[in-house]
């Protein structure tokens, strides 16, 4: 297995938090698997595609990092298939450490071979989620820092075309 990992998420959108644990994860890491893991029972903001979309252009011409995404089926079962042996999440809060704890163990139950790493956020970065930046935008404000300026755009133009 070569030093790659996988960094999963629903991305939805893409914050800076995500793109700092990938920038760091290639402190440690060759090449990096972005991939986003599309649940068709999940209701999302953003479909798959444009989510991908939105990860190719903010991570252009980096050659170490690689963008995909799975639907419906199981990450270790992807990570098996790209021959990977890394899952690399990042982690924000204690809040966050229940729900990683519980999908470590059962992705190690499920794929023994498969080993998950986790990387503290940095703080800058630890009030970020998802929702929260779809619900600032919405309610008018500004999301500054906390995305790329490709998803502030994508997601305005998303709230005029409602
Ligand atoms: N900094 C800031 N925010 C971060 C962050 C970071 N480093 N990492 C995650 N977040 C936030 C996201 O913005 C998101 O916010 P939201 O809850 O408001 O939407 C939240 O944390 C979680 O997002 P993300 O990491 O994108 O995805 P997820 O937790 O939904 O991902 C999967 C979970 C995809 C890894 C998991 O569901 C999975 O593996 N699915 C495949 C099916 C499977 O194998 N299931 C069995 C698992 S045991």
């Amino acid at each position: 297995m070569s030093n790659t990992a996988v960094c999963p998420g629903s991305f939805d959108p893409p914050t800076e938090g995500h793109i700092n644990i990938v920038e760091r994860g290639l402190k440690i890491f060759d090449k990096i698997i972005v991939v986003v893991a599309v649940n068709s029972t999940k209701k999302n903001t953003f479909t798959a595609q444009e989510r991908v979309a939105m990860l190719r252009e903010i991570f252009k011409n980096r050659s170490e990092i690689e963008i995909d995404s799975f639907q419906d089926s199981l990450l270790v079962d992807y990570a098996r298939k790209k021959k990977v042996g890394t899952i690399l999440r990042g982690l924000r809060t204690i809040a966050d450490y229940d729900f990683e704890f519980q999908m470590a163990l059962a992705n190690k139950k499920l794929a023994p071979e498969v080993e998950t790493v986790f990387m503290m956020t940095e703080s800058q970065n630890s009030h970020i989620s998802s929702s929260l930046i779809k619900e600032i935008l919405t309610l008018g404000g500004q999301a500054g820092d906390m995305v790329p300026a490709i998803v502030e755009k994508k997601f305005r133009e998303k709230l005029k075309g409602k």
